[in-house]
């Protein structure tokens, strides 16, 4: 009884060394979040979701379950306004674009203003080519929505080089 209850452990181990070494190796796959009641399909293609001066630049790379940058990954990215409301009759503030041959995106928009009940954030869906959608959230570090918000993640907060410069990388695995 007792060998056969040590074997089982040993494959078990065996079977979860993967999940184990590719966390070890580059991080944890990127968290998945609830999409909320704002997104809508079709949003033009396009990095650059204002019209005048940009206050936010977002950049970074998706990473595929191999942990090697994701060409022509998908970013549908959309967010609130300087007021907090969404576009929900057009397409402001939305917008997806395709990652590059080194897996890189770059987003220029604005800071997006804090909603009742909600941390300042940015809604994003990414899939690599013939993968599964990853639905998730972005957050900014410091912002006092953070300590309140639920649905807040450390996890998913960018890295911020200023106030106007985030950079976040995210994980795909399926
Ligand atoms: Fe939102």
């Amino acid at each position: 009884m007792i060998a056969n209850a040590f074997r089982r452990r040993l494959v078990t181990a065996a079977l979860l060394w993967p999940a184990y070494s590719l966390a070890e190796s580059c991080g944890r796959p990127t968290e998945r979040q609830t999409e909320g009641p704002f997104f809508k399909p079709q949003s033009p293609e396009r990095n650059v979701l204002v019209d005048g001066k940009a206050t936010l630049l977002v950049t970074g790379r998706v990473l595929g379950p191999d942990c090697k940058p994701v060409p022509h990954a998908l970013l549908d990215f959309w967010h609130a306004d300087e007021k907090g409301e969404y576009d929900n009759q057009g397409f402001r503030y939305r917008g997806h674009q395709f990652t590059d041959a080194d897996g890189r995106y770059r987003l220029e928009t604005i800071v997006p203003a804090e909603y009742p009940g909600r941390a300042r954030h940015l809604h994003v869906k990414v899939q690599r080519p013939g993968g599964r959608i990853l639905t998730t959230q972005l957050y900014f570090p410091n912002n006092p929505g953070n300590q309140y918000d639920d649905i807040f993640r450390p996890e998913l907060v960018m890295r911020m080089a200023s106030r106007s410069a985030g950079s976040f990388d995210f994980l795909v695995t399926a």
